[in-house]
């Protein structure tokens, strides 16, 4: 059966949700799915923004026969050829013969690539400014390369002043009949996974998004309607202040999180004795999480969130500690960067954790290392009591600053 949302007199939400996906992309754990936007505008002309992932293909269908009620489709707009929201086109463009098709300049080689279909001359190569009318609908688009693939644009409404930002202002989780962000928990009261999605999915184009947000300054926004999540229609202000702390690696806490990996529970100890005494000089809301427990998009999640970080990791194999490696490769990728590290290391005949975690730190933009790291052989000993409590004193003393 046909389920769809009107937005307004002209717009109607065609999407669907996938709840049985495990990964996003096949990478990222979902505990509540993903949803997968679409968006139809019925005017004088038919326009469809983007299609669907092929898991919800068969309702997206439905949806999109349901609302045109027998009109053909004039328009069919893909903003990002991602197989997420493209994966359904070939149905689409099969069904709609007489139906245009645009995009940026790489959009019909990636979908000649990814489906084997040519779009031939249905294909419009449409750039930065251009506009398309299609009644009193006048949509104008905003490139937006590398928010998330290079051929990503956005679409800007003239009319309803409506913003479809594409993968921008998505949030993980599925819709639960619940289309707007203002009636649902997706945003506010779990900012944890639309942080998650932002920094794991975007995060590392930081510089692209806030070239876009840079456009939108100058756009009258009613409503921002993404790819993914809930549409936004209330306290713009809000999201797009999550996005420009988000996108300028500007941390949202002043704040610790501690990220430890213990093979036999010593660095754990550590770990765990540096937080009581950081609490006893006043640090509320560390957070501590153990690398080999806590997927690494959590973790990505949770540094692009406060300022200052405890890395503590065991050497292993005369290298760094496996897990620990992967977390501070995969924040190098997503390009963080103004942070203030601390370390502590272990190493029972040989310790290197410290001096290996310290040379990816130094590949990246702006990180400060504390210089007072604590060592420890095997476990905590007494004697390490002084250089624990000189990492906590310098650490609090870093983070009241
Ligand atoms: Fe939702 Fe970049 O695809």
């Amino acid at each position: 059966m046909q389920n769809t949302i009107r937005i307004n007199e002209d717009v109607t939400y065609l999407g669907s949700s996938d709840r049985r996906i495990a990964l996003f992309e096949n990478s990222y754990p979902l505990t509540n799915g993903v949803s997968y936007n679409t968006y139809l505008i019925d005017d004088g002309e038919t326009a469809l923004l983007d299609t669907a992932d092929s898991a919800v293909m068969q309702a997206f269908m439905e949806n999109l026969f349901s609302v045109l009620k027998g009109r053909k489709l004039d328009h069919i707009i893909i903003q990002h050829m991602e197989p997420d929201h493209c994966a359904s086109l070939g149905l689409v463009v099969e069904n709609f013969p007489e139906a245009k098709v645009y995009g940026t300049m790489q959009v019909k080689k990636m979908v000649q690539q990814f489906f084997g279909i040519d779009l031939g001359e249905r294909f419009v190569t449409v750039k930065e400014g251009d506009t398309l009318s299609v009644g009193k609908h006048t949509l104008q688009f905003v490139a937006a390369p590398m928010v998330h693939w290079p051929e990503v644009m956005m679409t800007y409404d003239t009319c309803d002043k409506i913003l479809y930002s594409a993968d921008a202002f998505g949030t993980f989780g599925a819709l639960s009949g619940n289309l707007y962000a203002d009636e649902c928990d997706s945003w506010t009261a779990d900012l944890a996974e639309a942080r998650r999605y932002y920094t794991n999915i975007v995060g590392k184009y930081g510089n692209n998004v806030q070239a876009v947000l840079k456009k939108a300054q100058n756009l009258e926004i009613s409503m921002i309607c993404p790819l993914h999540g809930p549409v936004i229609r209330k306290d713009l202000g809000y999201y797009l202040d999550k996005y420009d702390k988000w996108s300028s690696y500007t941390p949202e806490d002043k704040g610790v999180v501690i990220v430890y990996g213990s093979i036999y529970g010593g660095t754990a100890n550590a770990a765990d004795c540096l937080a009581t005494r950081l609490a006893a000089k006043g640090v509320k809301n560390i957070k501590m999480y153990d690398v080999s427990k806590t997927h690494v998009s959590e973790l990505v999640a949770e540094a692009f969130r406060v300022s200052h970080l405890v890395l503590a990791a065991p050497t292993l194999d005369a290298g760094l500690f496996p897990a620990m490696e992967t977390l501070l490769l995969e924040l190098k990728r997503k390009n963080l960067c103004k942070r203030t590290v601390a370390l502590i290391e272990n190493g029972t005949w040989a310790p290197v954790a410290a001096k290996e975690i310290t040379g990816i730190l130094e590949s990246m933009k702006d990180m400060s290392i504390l210089p007072e790291k604590l060592t420890i052989r095997s476990t905590a000993a007494p004697g390490d009591e002084a250089a624990l409590e000189a990492l906590a004193n310098a650490l609090a003393a870093d983070l009241n600053q």
